[in-house]
């Protein structure tokens, strides 16, 4: 019987493609449309924040810089040295938290005016994707937002694995406030036509 092969999502496959640089995710800089977001005259005002699934820290440290409280959290070791040294080198406070994402409950509940999301949601077991929008509701504080940058290809397969924007409309209408839900017009060429951005405000109990 050969043994069963270990699973591409744990921590140790996700480090492992750090340490072969084989990260075809990173774009080497923050989501454009992070950028387009944060100059709006409609801006999200600067608080705190915490970034799941990380990596490098691109967006992180992008958000720092525009003075946000940022939290970085990933699993991958290098992904968090690599985001640590980036803040080093930059002169920019940002707490990292090398954990599971699905960890940080009850500890870090209710402690965020915002969660940034950029290709985590994609790199999750799709059975988890519940799981991470009550993660999401459960880190913010009450009126919250979860800035986000999906990637909404229709591949099969994965990590990372695709989304329609219905069902990402789906998975959070019932908890949040979608403020704005839109195609990405500033994509990097390779996820071009693939890439959602939202605004979602959690909705107060009873509201
Ligand atoms: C596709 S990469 C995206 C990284 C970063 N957001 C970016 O755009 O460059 C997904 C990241 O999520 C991390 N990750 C996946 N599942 C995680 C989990 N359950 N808890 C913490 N980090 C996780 C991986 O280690 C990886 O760095």
């Amino acid at each position: 019987m050969t043994a069963p092969s270990p699973s591409p999502l744990n921590p140790n496959a996700w480090e492992q493609r750090y340490q072969d640089g084989t990260t075809h995710w990173d774009l080497g800089q923050p989501a454009p449309a992070f950028r387009t977001l944060l100059a709006a005259p409609d801006a999200p005002l600067a608080g705190s924040a915490i970034a799941l699934g990380a990596g490098r820290g691109h967006d992180a440290l992008y958000f720092a810089h525009q003075g946000f409280e940022v939290t970085a959290v990933d699993f991958a070791p290098s992904a968090i040295q690599a985001l640590g040294d980036q803040a080093e080198a930059a002169h920019l406070p940002l707490r990292r938290l090398q954990r599971d994402i699905f960890d940080l409950v009850p500890e870090y509940a209710g402690q965020f005016t915002y969660v940034i999301e950029h290709t985590c949601l994609c790199a999750i077991d799709p059975s988890l994707r519940p799981a991470y929008v009550d993660l999401v509701a459960e880190l913010l504080v009450p009126s919250g937002e979860l800035l986000a940058v999906f990637f909404t290809h229709q591949r099969s397969g994965g990590p990372p694995f695709g989304i329609t924007p219905a069902a990402v409309r789906q998975l959070f209408e019932p908890q949040f406030d979608l403020l704005t839900f839109a195609p990405v017009a500033n994509s990097v060429p390779a996820r071009r036509g693939e890439e959602y951005w939202g605004r979602f405000r959690k909705r107060s109990l009873g509201g």
